[in-house]
Parts: structure tokens; C-alpha cells; sequence
């Protein structure tokens, strides 16, 4: 049997916005009828915000729930962030889903993505060659191989931070992949750095990737010394004037040192 959260069950026994909007500005349609679940979005839009929502499902109690949660989340929004909501976004305000309802939530997005595309009368969203490898729930491989630049190393890490895997788990030797390409990847680069060339590539991520976001706020960065891992730097400008700015931009410099060059990276500011 499965366990459902508080905020399903009140979603599931009362439902908000069903039924069908007149002269909707946009309609939108997933799944198929044939299959058991269908969900019908309709929207109303004015001044690019989403005025109201209602919907029809013919779905289980999980496809009510997130459709009647995915309509609270839409009414009042503009549009340039309702485009943003994903299944995880659903799912999260849902208190979650047991991993067999996920598609659901998936459904739910659909819909929406549907009703968006009826309006603008295109495709949203970047058409871009970000492959999606996690299908219920549409993560692509860039946001998989963001997580483990942010530390995920595992495929169960992977799904902590975007939910990946966790519905039908098809997606799970894909991830792996990604994770040893790019672990793997790191520990050869990692292992082939003699002292030296550890000074140049330190040297070359300070220069490209974080001077430049430190001039923005008119500071600066300037590299005193490497011993072993550790770096120590002076921050320049308005950088070193307030002692707050300076502990965070020294956050800010040692986890660019870390993603890009070498996790152990220590960054002392002097
Ligand atoms: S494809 Fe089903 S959990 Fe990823």
C-alpha cells in the first residue's frame, strides 16, 4: 500500500479548480484516455500572468492531487515563471509522491507545457541538444552532470538533488555514466598534475572564471602562494574593504577552485 502526505490526501478528497474555463486563453492536453489517465489544463491569461486554471482528469487520486496542486502553484504567476515549474516542483509542494505516481506529476507538467505551446503557438523552452535521460522527471543531462560538479557521486545523491532515478529507476545506468565520465575524468586530470602545472591551472581559473566576476563589484583577486593544496590569496578593491564581503567571496573563490580544479582546494585569504 502506498503512503501519501497530508497535503495529497486534502489535494485528492478536495480538490481546487476543477472543471473547464470558457474562452480560455490557452488549453492544454497529456495523456490519453485509452491508457486510464488524461488531464485536460485550461488557463486564463491576462497581462502574461495566469489569471486562473482549472482542470479535468480522468486520472487516480495522485493525478487529482497534482493537478489541483499544480493549478494553486499557476493562479497569479507570470507566465515567465510558470514556465519554470517542473515535476519536482509539483511533487515537492505535494510532500511527495510514492515513486510509482511520479508520472503523475509528469502529466501535470505536461498539461502545462501543452496549454503553453497552444498559446504562444511554439515550443517552450530551449530546443536545445540538452538530452533528457531521466524521463519521469524530464531531467536532462546537463542538470545531471550539475549535480555531480556540485558533489553528487552516487546515483542516490544524483536523486537527492534532482530527482533522477526515483519513479521507475530506468534511468539509473545512464546516470551512472555520467557520474564515472565525469569522476573519472577529474581523478585522470587530478592525478596527471605535477606541482607545476597544479600552479598554472589555479593561475588560469583565477584569471578566466573568477577575476572576472569579482570586477563586476569593481574587486579584484591577486594568487600570493601555493603550498600543497592550499591557495592564499588577497582580495583587491572593494573586495577586502568589509570583512563579511571578503569571507564570501573567499567561499565564493575556494568552491570555484574545488569544482574546477581539485576538491581538496583550501583557499586562506590574507
Ligand atoms: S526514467 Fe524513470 S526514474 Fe528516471
Amino acid at each position: 500500500m502506498w503512503e501519501y502526505s497530508e497535503t495529497v490526501k486534502e489535494h485528492y478528497k478536495n480538490p481546487k479548480n476543477v472543471g473547464s474555463i470558457e474562452n480560455a486563453d490557452a488549453i492544454g492536453e497529456a495523456g490519453a484516455l485509452a491508457c486510464g489517465d488524461a488531464l485536460k489544463l485550461y488557463l486564463k491569461i491576462e497581462n502574461d500572468i495566469v489569471v486562473d486554471a482549472k482542470f479535468q482528469t480522468f486520472g487516480c487520486g495522485s493525478a487529482v492531487a497534482s493537478s489541483s496542486m499544480l493549478t494553486e502553484m499557476i493562479i497569479g504567476k507570470p507566465l515567465e515563471e510558470v514556465k519554470k515549474i517542473t515535476n519536482k516542483d509539483i511533487i515537492d509542494r505535494l510532500g511527495g509522491l510514492p515513486p510509482e505516481k511520479t508520472h503523475c506529476s509528469v502529466m501535470g507538467r505536461e498539461a502545462l507545457e501543452d496549454a503553453l505551446k497552444n498559446y504562444y503557438g511554439y515550443e517552450i523552452g530551449e530546443k536545445s541538444t540538452d538530452k533528457i535521460i531521466c524521463t519521469c522527471f524530464s531531467v536532462t543531462e546537463n542538470t545531471i552532470k550539475e549535480a555531480v560538479e556540485h558533489g553528487a557521486k552516487t546515483v542516490k545523491e544524483v536523486a537527492d538533488l534532482t530527482y533522477a532515478s526515483s519513479a521507475c529507476g530506468r534511468c539509473k545506468d545512464a546516470i551512472q555514466g555520467i557520474i564515472d565520465s565525469i569522476i573519472g575524468k577529474k581523478e585522470v586530470e587530478q592525478k596527471a598534475l605535477t606541482p607545476v602545472q597544479f600552479a598554472i591551472k589555479v593561475n588560469k581559473i583565477l584569471e578566466e572564471n573568477i577575476a572576472p566576476e569579482l570586477s563586476k563589484d569593481k574587486g579584484g583577486i591577486e594568487l600570493l602562494d601555493i603550498e600543497g593544496k592550499n591557495i592564499y590569496i588577497k582580495l583587491q578593491g572593494t573586495c577586502s574593504s568589509c570583512p563579511n564581503s571578503t569571507a564570501t567571496l573567499k567561499g565564493f573563490v575556494e568552491k570555484k577552485l574545488k569544482e574546477l580544479v581539485d576538491p581538496e582546494i583550501s583557499v586562506i585569504s590574507v
